[in-house]
């Protein structure tokens, strides 16, 4: 039986040589590497900085902390996202406020943040307060989607009009622009993802791309324990004793291993999305030709999709089914008939507001927000890297089409 997996990574032995080569050097954490390959970022996305670090989720919560992110205060958070984007709000000690996504692009609806702000919110002085909770609305956390940036012009305008905070998590969209414009250039800090699921990757890993130097400096210190001397450093030099320490911070270091495997995969990141492109423009088509029960995703004019993965949603309606619950169901049982036929897929991504602890903690209803609740249910991400072949795209749709024909 064939087999193919949602993901793999675009490796070759540059990457084991890099590695090998740092193993050799004796330095294996944060050095030499990381800056370089933070430099390289930053200069593919056209910011002055970047700063990298474990992961996007710490990436986030570095970037939120700086900007003053702390408890008393509310974050829209859009409520179709990687669970992670509202888990850093809270590990700030501040309160996420879900807004709703639209379906056709899977980012956040800038009318649904309006419309939170018009009825939960009124303006003292020059801040949103919480009409229930007394919070201050601090700010928004945008996630560009699955590779493809969200509406950030208009969030800007919302933020600008209200005095409102902008992080943007764009884990998934190392490469994405509007116009020329890449992530990291819209004004706010954008953090990227090297998880494996992204475009490129270091195992683990994420940046925060800024233009802000002052905080750049502030966030590179907080990852280094709140010290304001890096290790490389301190050990670059004379003298035995360790450095002052003015704010309690974390370790969020990304190791010289990763960056070397990072500065390989950069090379090819531009490759990597083309081909990604290549292959998603293909299953517009099959897709469009096959498979009328599947709606395929949209990139507005002038957005450049990078595709991290290329997520469709299943159009229920035209199954004759008469609710998205049972829609949902039927794509369960369609995904795990594909899964046992070697193609793996996966749900889009999850609706947070009805995940455990954000449900239970803060009474959340599915019909809260109606759009991420259907892409929770109804979306399907199909296989898609650089070494998928076209006769392997044609095999998946092919077997979906077959699937669906025998499922009615
Ligand atoms: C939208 C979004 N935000 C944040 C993250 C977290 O990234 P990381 O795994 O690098 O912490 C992910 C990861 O999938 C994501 O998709």
């Amino acid at each position: 039986m064939k087999k193919i997996p949602v993901t793999i990574p675009y490796f070759d032995d540059r990457e084991k040589e890099a590695v090998g080569e740092v193993l050799a050097s004796g330095w294996v954490a944060q050095g030499p590497k990381v800056a370089q390959f933070e430099k390289m970022i930053a200069l593919h996305e056209g910011t002055k900085e970047g700063v990298a670090t474990t992961s996007c989720t710490t990436a986030l919560h570095l970037a939120m902390k700086v900007m003053g992110m702390a408890e008393g205060m509310d974050v829209f958070v859009p409520a179709f996202t990687f669970i992670a984007t509202a888990n850093a709000v809270v590990e700030t000690g501040a309160t996420p406020v879900f807004v709703d996504i639209k379906r056709e692009t899977f980012n956040v609806d800038v009318d649904d943040v309006q419309r939170i702000i018009d009825s939960c919110y009124e303006e003292k002085g020059s801040r949103l307060i919480n009409k229930k909770t007394g919070n201050v609305l601090w700010g928004i956390v945008p996630v560009h989607e699955f590779g493809l940036c969200c509406e950030i012009n208009s969030i800007n305008e919302i933020a600008e009009r209200y005095g409102l905070k902008v992080v943007e998590d764009a884990a998934c969209a190392l490469g994405a622009k509007i116009g020329e414009t890449h992530i990291g250039g819209f004004g706010n800090p954008a953090c990227i993802s090297f998880h494996p699921r992204k475009s490129i990757t270091t195992g683990e890993g994420g940046m925060v791309l800024t233009d802000d130097g002052e905080m750049a400096k502030q966030m590179r210190e907080l990852r280094t324990h709140g010290s304001t001397v890096s290790a490389e450093q301190r050990h670059s030099e004379k003298g035995f004793l360790l450095p002052e320490f003015p704010q309690a911070g974390y370790n969020y270091r990304m190791t010289d291993i990763q960056a070397a495997v990072g500065l390989v995969q950069g090379d090819k990141l531009d490759y990597i999305i083309e081909q990604k492109q290549k292959k998603a423009a293909v299953y517009d088509r099959l897709i469009r030709e096959q498979i009328p029960e599947f709606i395929t995703p949209e990139t507005p004019e002038g957005y450049f999709h990078t595709y991290q993965s290329y997520v469709c949603m299943l159009d229920y309606e035209k199954l004759g089914l008469p609710d998205i619950a049972q829609g949902g169901a039927y794509r369960n049982r369609l995904l795990e008939k594909l899964e046992d036929a070697g193609i793996a897929t996966r749900q889009g991504t999850h609706a947070v507001h009805l995940l455990g602890y954000y449900k239970t903690k803060y009474g959340y209803q599915q019909e809260d927000y109606r759009n991420a609740y259907a892409c929770d249910h109804l979306s399907v991400t199909l296989p898609l890297y650089v070494q998928l072949t076209e006769d392997e795209q044609k095999y998946v749709v092919d077997a979906i089409q077959e699937t669906i024909r025998t499922m009615k």
